[in-house]
């Protein structure tokens, strides 16, 4: 049995994950209008493998007896300045959520929910993985540069990570 508090805070991270898919969906509608499909391909990825993180979530609560509420979340933003200035945002972002995971585990901690200690190590694992990923298409986008035709080999290459994972 979670307490009203844990749930309350594992029900905002249902949301945070929710807000994390439609982001990196509509990143991928941007890099999509500039052509850019490996870009694009990959922030699909990324925008289901969120959907699946909200789903997990989705699934601990309701199994520990308790209600999960989907909240109402943002619209993200339609417009990047360029690839680079798109995938830092990710990795912001990819650290926000870091820390919101960190916050959940040190409440979890503080209240010897050994169980959704126990449930939040996936998380802390995935979000190492993911900064490290995204670290990985910042220093490609870095290396090549994006001026002239460095924007068709970032794109290709972004679009070979994909295929790697
Ligand atoms: Fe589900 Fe990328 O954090």
């Amino acid at each position: 049995m979670l307490s009203k508090s844990m749930v309350g805070k594992l029900n905002n991270q249902i949301d945070l994950e929710s807000f994390s898919s439609n982001l990196y969906l509509q990143m991928s509608a941007w890099a999509g209008t500039k052509g850019l499909e490996g870009c694009a391909a990959f922030l699909r990825a990324q925008a289901k493998e969120e959907l699946a993180h909200m789903h997990r979530l989705f699934k601990y609560v309701q199994e520990t007896g308790s209600l999960p509420v989907v909240g109402s979340i943002e619209a993200p933003p339609t417009e990047f300045n360029s690839i680079s200035d798109l995938f830092q945002q990710v990795l912001n972002h990819e650290k926000k959520i870091t820390g919101k995971i960190n916050e959940l585990m040190d409440s979890a901690q503080q209240e010897n929910d050994h169980s959704t200690v126990h449930f939040l190590q996936w998380y802390v694992s995935e979000q190492h993985e993911e900064e490290h990923s995204i670290q990985q298409v910042l220093d490609k986008i870095h290396n090549i540069g994006e001026s002239g035709s460095g924007v068709y080999f970032i794109d290709r290459a972004i679009g070979g990570m994909l295929r790697k994972r």
